[in-house]
């Protein structure tokens, strides 16, 4: 049977993993968390590679064929760490989707809600620079959501502000570059109104890990290539 391993500091991977359950019914998703230790949206990034190494150690254990690191700020402080010295792990990062949101835009300003850590990344940097170096890129201060999503305060989540900032500067796109974020998303779209794309990678995690897994014609294994960057495919 395969076997997906799906890690967050906190609640956000079970908004992952609960899609990723109905996308593989036939697979088992095992999901873990570092609760004691969430959030981990204003840590440092040797803080946040150190945890998130202790909190996948039950993944590795478990030998999953695919291990979904469901956290953009873990993502984005940490795969890369984390991928090499796992070389043999099929690690699945979520991160920002700016090329996406690129390639929607028609005002060509877009918002990306994530929380402090994953906005001072390198990666994120590295992100924008390639797809968005012509765009403005508003960053609005999400700062305390993730935590009061954790304890289960969403109602204190103060989207407005964050959705105004966006429209003032005329976005068109909004992504949801923490996944915390995934469970007020239809607040988000709400307030947001239509004409407003809100973005989240929950399907395309999906649709990579069914490339990942499958097998490939003319091989008898699974795909061996490890998947460097799932949301901004060539
Ligand atoms: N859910 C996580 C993310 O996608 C992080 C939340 C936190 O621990 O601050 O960034």
């Amino acid at each position: 049977m395969v076997k997906i391993g799906v890690f967050d500091s906190g609640i956000g991977g079970e908004s992952v993993a609960a899609r990723l359950r109905q996308l593989f019914p036939k697979a088992k998703i095992i999901s873990v968390n570092d609760s004691a230790n969430v959030p981990y949206g204003s840590k440092p990034p040797s803080e946040i590679i150190r945890l998130t190494d202790i909190a996948i150690q039950p993944l590795l254990k478990a030998k999953c064929d695919a291990i979904v690191i469901a956290c953009n700020t873990a993502t984005t402080n940490a795969i890369n760490h984390l991928r090499t010295i796992y070389p043999k792990v099929h690690f699945v990062g979520i991160e920002p989707m700016v090329k996406p949101a690129v390639k929607l835009t028609k005002t060509g300003t877009i918002a990306v809600l994530a929380t402090p850590s994953t906005l001072k990344s390198h990666r994120y940097a590295e992100l924008k620079r390639q797809w968005a170096p012509q765009l403005t890129v508003v960053e609005p201060d999400c700062s305390i959501w993730a935590g009061l999503i954790e304890r289960g305060d969403h109602h204190r989540v103060d989207v407005h502000v964050a959705v105004q900032e966006s429209l003032r500067w005329n976005a068109d796109v909004i992504v949801l570059g923490c996944t915390h974020y995934h469970w007020i998303k239809e607040r988000i779209q709400s307030i947001a109104g239509p004409n407003i794309y809100v973005l989240e990678p929950t399907d395309a995690i999906g649709a990579r890990i069914d490339f990942l897994l499958a097998p490939k014609p003319g091989s008898n294994s699974r795909r061996k290539q490890r998947v460097i960057d799932p949301l901004q495919p060539e």
